[in-house]
């Protein structure tokens, strides 16, 4: 096996809180074991197109308050062609890379994960994604943040739906997990969560018309999670067509989540996972996924990590249900 001395990072996908906070866990963590680091700007649009910068203890200062990347972020559409793949290993070697560090999701670890394959790279994965839908790790960085922001707006917006007693359908970011609008109702106080993970979503919105939205409230916040086909002006439509004497408004968050300044426990999350990643090389770990379980530092192979499988809790469903009567 060679012998890795410089480590290049880079972040890609959707941003998530607690990136930087992992960039200088990891800089700072490698510098201090004696490798070089280089960061990797643009995700691995910087590689292919060798945007690459010697990184030393400094270039990480004051950022583990910062949301978003200072490395920046993309989805490569180059990196996506074996082409794009073989000019990026180029420029790796051309910069003295021996060791990738990825950061980001299930695309940005799936694309980590065939490079790997094709030309023998040794790749270290971080869970940067605020959905929480990578398998292997109780949480991902950005989740937490993420769940704080949206509960922060739905305090908001419960003020307006109590004063104007209107039903309000909230719409969170999630892909095709529902772990944020999940947790964000219960810890919001919500009527409702509309998620991929229970029934059909028809099901789940009979459930909630069928238990008398304003039986005993004048007001109710319904949580739904993102969906190309029945977000949640879909279900506002459906509720203002077939029960037009309630006043029905939706509220998309939309990027906002993404952004801000990490939580405190997004940021310790990064710095335990960025210095794992550390550990891992030293203990020969390669291709795997730095992830957390029963708060201890576990490696996830990223062919368990990419699984779209990722459980979720079903006693959340219940824990809802019970609390929102
Ligand atoms: O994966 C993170 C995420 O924010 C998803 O929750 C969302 O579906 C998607 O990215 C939005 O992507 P974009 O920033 O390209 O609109």
């Amino acid at each position: 096996m060679k012998k890795i001395n410089c480590i290049g990072i880079l972040t890609s996908g959707g941003d998530s809180p607690g990136m930087n906070a992992a960039i200088r866990a990891v800089t700072r963590s490698a510098i201090c074991k004696g490798f070089a680091v280089k960061g990797i700007y643009r995700g691995y649009d910087g590689l292919v197109n060798g945007e690459i910068k010697e990184f030393t203890t400094e270039s990480v200062s004051n950022i583990i308050a910062k949301g978003g990347t200072i490395l920046k972020s993309a989805r490569s559409q180059s990196f996506m062609t074996p082409e794009g793949r073989k000019q990026a290993f180029e420029n790796m070697q051309k910069a003295g890379i021996d060791a990738l560090v990825v950061i980001g999701g299930n695309g940005s670890l799936s694309g980590a994960r065939v490079f790997a394959q094709e030309f023998d790279v040794p790749c270290i994965g971080l869970p940067g994604t605020i959905d929480n839908d990578l398998y292997g790790t109780d949480l991902t960085i950005g989740y937490d943040t993420t769940l704080n922001t949206i509960v922060e707006c739905v305090d908001k917006i419960r003020d307006t739906a109590t004063s104007h007693e209107r039903i309000f359908f909230v719409e969170v970011m999630g892909r095709d997990a529902g772990f944020l609008a999940q947790n964000s109702a219960i810890a919001s106080g919500a009527e409702a969560a509309i998620i991929p993970e229970d029934s059909t979503d028809a099901d789940q919105l009979e459930q909630f018309i069928g238990r008398g939205i304003r039986k005993s409230k004048n007001s109710s916040i319904v949580i739904v999670s993102e969906s190309p086909k029945c977000g949640a002006m879909f279900y506002a439509e459906r509720v203002k067509r077939e029960y037009p004497q309630y006043d029905v408004r939706v509220s998309i968050l939309g990027h906002l989540q993404r952004g801000g300044s990490p939580s405190a426990r997004d940021r310790i999350l990064a710095s335990r996972l960025g210095a794992g990643v550390i550990d891992a090389i030293l203990d020969g770990q390669r291709n795997v996924m730095i992830g957390i379980r029963n708060d201890e530092v576990v490696y996830v192979p990223f062919s368990d990590a990419i699984r779209s499988d990722k459980a979720m809790n079903k006693s959340l469903i219940r824990v809802l249900d019970e609390l929102s009567i």
